[in-house]
């Protein structure tokens, strides 16, 4: 029996990658599932997130992979679901919202190009997940964190509709100092695609047996009852 199979028999409940580029959509999705499913939802980029607040407030360079793995083992991150959303705790601290700055978004895609860093999270991530009952998302969950996930979708659009709709999504109740101009949003948008997907060590790609879902075009609604039918289509019965 190949180590895959192993893993998929041990879990007691299945796993739900959901991978994508940023702005797609994954958070609002994984929620969705979640709380259809009864699954637990983790939104693993707030991990990156909290370490590059780390590091921030520890004046490293994003660039320096030694000083920024030193600092990870004396970082304790945990990811608490809610309904809507991940609750990030770093050291003990409520960082949620801070984590979703601008500062923190451009340092995270940044901090997250290094392969010992990656270990370091993958670790983490698969004990999250081990149980199974999860919907994961992030960047690498069907490729590398649980390459033997029951379900893979990648979320992808546009990188106009995605500005678009986090422009909308940012503008209300948002600090002034924070707020940006649609155009900004999708070249920071852009460019941390570029990152993520042309980085050496995972860099951000469907796996081969995702199913991949444009939301290009589709209402919020659309969308996830397509992800809710890819999920009947692969638990039947155990969903
Ligand atoms: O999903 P997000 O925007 O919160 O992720 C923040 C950054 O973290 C993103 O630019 C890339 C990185 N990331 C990653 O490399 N791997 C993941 N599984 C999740 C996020």
């Amino acid at each position: 029996m190949s180590s895959a199979a192993t893993e998929i028999k041990r879990r007691e409940k299945p796993v739900i990658a959901i991978d994508g580029p940023a702005g797609a959509g994954k958070s609002t999705m994984a929620a969705h599932l979640a709380r259809r499913f009864g699954f637990l939802n983790l939104e693993t980029g707030a991990m990156y997130r909290a370490l590059a607040l780390k590091a921030i407030e520890h004046d490293l360079g994003f660039e320096d992979e030694a000083a920024l793995l030193d600092l990870a083992d004396q970082t304790k991150i945990t990811l608490q679901p809610q309904r809507e959303g991940n609750i990030v705790l770093l050291d003990g601290f409520d960082v949620s919202r801070r984590v979703r700055e601008k500062d923190v978004t451009s340092a995270a895609s940044q901090v997250s190009v290094h392969p010992k860093l990656r270990v370091w999270m993958v670790e983490q991530q698969r004990k999250m997940g081990e149980a199974g009952g999860v919907v994961m998302e992030g960047r690498d969950i069907g490729t590398v964190v649980f390459p033997d996930a029951e379900v893979k979708i990648f979320l992808d659009a546009a990188p106009e509709v995605r500005g678009n709709r986090r422009y909308r999504q940012v503008m209300p109740g948002s600090e002034p100092e924070h707020v940006a101009t649609e155009a900004a949003i999708v070249a920071e948008l852009k460019e941390r695609d570029t990152r993520d997907r042309n980085r050496e060590d995972s860099p951000l790609k469907p796996a081969e047996d995702a199913v991949i879902l444009d939301s290009t075009g589709l209402t919020l609604e659309q969308v996830l009852t397509k992800a809710e039918d890819i999920v009947h289509a692969h638990l039947g019965s155990q969903v």
